[in-house]
C-alpha cells in the first residue's frame, strides 16, 4: 500500500513490546522517552491563560515573533555565540520530530547520501529514508565501559558529495556525548566539502559533567553556513505532550522553510507557543532540577545494576537513558524485552529498535522516581535469578 521506499521502514519495536503488555497495569514502564512528572504548573497555566484569552487562531508559519525572540535570546545567553543568533535564523516547529521532518523534506532528494551516527532514536534515520535518501550508519562502540565514536570512520562515511551528516549528542539511546574536539574536526570537514551538518539537540541541557550544555558548534557557525540545530521543549522543560520545538538554520533556509511549514502543520498552536515563552522565562531552575533528578536516578540505577551478575553497562554521560546488556540473555533484544514484561512486569525498550547496532542491548529510561527504579532493579534481579 505504501510507497516503495517506505516498505523497508520497520514498525516501532518499542510499540511492539508495549502492545505485548496491553491490559496489564502491573508493568513498570521505562520504555518511552519521557519522565513520570507532568509539565510544571507555571507552564500549563500560561497555555490555559492563552486559551482563555481566545488565542485559538492560525498564526505565522515560522512561529510568533515573541517566541522566536525568546528562543534566540535563550540561545545567545546559553551559547554566547561569536555572531549572535538573530530571529531570522530561528523557526518554531510543532515538536522536535517535526523539526527533523521539515529538515529532511527541505534538504533531501532521492539517492542523497546522509551519514548518521548510530544507534539512534529511529525517527532520525527514518526521516531521510522517507525522502528516499541513502542513510549510511556510523556505529558507536562500547569500549572499556564508555561509548565512543571512531571519528575517522564518520569522516570516511561522509566523502565529498555527501548531502548531510547528522549527529545526536547527548545520544538517545546510549547517553554518548560527542567531545568538542570531534565537533570541531567534523565542522571543518563539512565546511571543506559543502556538507550540511545537522545537530539533533533535544538533550543538550541534560549532561552530567556540570556543564550548562553539551559540546557543539552552534556558537561557531555564521548565519549563512550549512549548519542546522533541531531542538525541542519536550525533554528539558518536561513538555513532551505540548509538541513544541524549534530549528536554528541559515537565514535563507528559514525564509524558505515557511512554505514547508505551511504544507505540513501551517503553524504551531498559539496557546502552546505562549507556554513556550513562559517555559523559557522561568525555565532555568526547572532545567537545573530536571538535570539533578536525572543524575541522581542515573547514579542509583547504574550503582544497583553494577551489583547484579551478568549486567554490562556504560554510565551515560547525558540524556535520560541507560543502554545495557544482559550476558547471554539479551542477544535477541526484542524477545528479551517481551520476556521481561511477561515474567516480571519490567518494561524496557529493545536495543534493536535503535538499529542493528543496538541489537543485544536494552534501553532503560531513568526519568522516573527513585522508588520505581528500585522496584525495576528488583524485578530485573528476579528475572536474572
Ligand atoms: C534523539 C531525539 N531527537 C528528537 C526527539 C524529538 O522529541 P519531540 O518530538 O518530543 O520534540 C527525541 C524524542 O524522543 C529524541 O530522542
Amino acid at each position: 500500500m505504501l510507497r516503495r521506499s517506505l516498505d523497508t521502514l520497520p514498525a516501532s519495536r518499542i510499540r511492539e513490546v508495549a502492545n505485548a503488555a496491553l491490559g496489564r497495569d502491573d508493568v513498570l514502564k521505562f520504555w518511552f522517552g519521557e519522565g513520570d512528572l507532568p509539565t510544571p504548573a507555571f507552564i500549563r497555566d500560561a497555555a490555559k491563560a492563552a486559551l482563555d484569552a481566545g488565542e485559538t487562531f492560525y498564526n505565522h508559519n515560522l512561529g510568533i515573533g515573541e517566541l522566536r525572540e525568546s528562543i534566540a535570546g535563550y540561545l545567545n545567553r546559553l551559547h554566547a555565540p561569536q555572531i549572535p543568533i538573530g530571529v531570522d535564523r530561528v523557526a518554531v516547529t510543532s515538536s522536535g520530530v517535526s523539526a527533523l521532518s521539515l529538515v529532511a523534506q527541505s534538504l533531501f532528494d532521492p539517492g542523497d547520501r546522509v551519514a548518521i551516527v548510530t544507534p539512534v532514536w529511529p525517527n532520525v534515520t527514518a526521516q531521510p529514508r522517507i525522502m528516499g535518501a541513502e542513510v549510511v550508519r556510523v556505529p558507536l562502540a562500547c569500549n572499556a565501559g564508555r561509548w565512543t565514536l571512531d571519528l575517522q570512520r564518520l569522516l570516511d562515511a561522509a566523502p565529498p558529495g555527501t548531502r548531510a551528516v547528522v549527529v545526536n549528542s547527548p545520544n538517545n539511546p546510549t547517553g554518548w556525548v560527542m567531545p568538542q574536539d570531534d565537533w570541531n574536526v567534523l565542522l571543518a570537514h563539512c565546511r571543506r566539502h559543502g556538507i550540511w551538518l545537522i545537530a539533533d539537540d533535544p538533550y543538550e541541557r541534560l549532561i552530567f559533567d556540570g556543564s550548562a550544555h553539551a559540546p557543539g558548534v552552534l556558537a561557531q557557525v555564521d548565519p549563512d553556513e550549512r549548519f542546522i540545530s533541531a531542538n525541542t521543549f519536550s525533554k528539558s522543560w518536561t513538555m513532551t505532550g505540548f509538541r513544541l520545538g524549534w530549528l536554528v538554520a541559515p537565514r535563507r533556509f528559514i525564509a524558505d522553510l515557511a512554505k514547508m511549514v505551511e504544507f505540513n502543520t501551517s503553524c504551531a498552536p498559539t496557546f502552546i507557543q505562549r507556554a513556550g515563552i513562559t517555559a523559557i522565562k522561568g525555565g532555568d531552575a526547572l532545567i537545573a532540577e530536571t538535570r539533578a533528578r536525572l543524575q541522581a536516578s542515573r547514579d542509583a540505577l547504574v550503582g544497583q545494576l553494577a551489583r547484579l551478575r551478568g549486567v554490562e553497562c556504560a554510565p551515560p554521560e547525558g540524556a535520560m537513558y541507560l543502554f545495557f546488556r544482559l550476558q547471554d540473555r539479551s542477544d535477541d533484544s526484542l524477545a528479551c524485552a517481551k520476556q521481561l514484561v511477561a515474567q516480571v512486569g519490567l518494561g524496557l525498550a529493545p536495543g534493536v529498535a535503535f538499529g542493528p547496532e543496538g541489537e543485544g542491548y536494552l534501553r532503560w529510561c531513568f526519568a522516573a522516581q527513585r522508588s520505581l527504579i528500585d522496584d525495576g532493579v528488583a524485578r530485573l534481579a528476579r528475572f536474572l535469578g
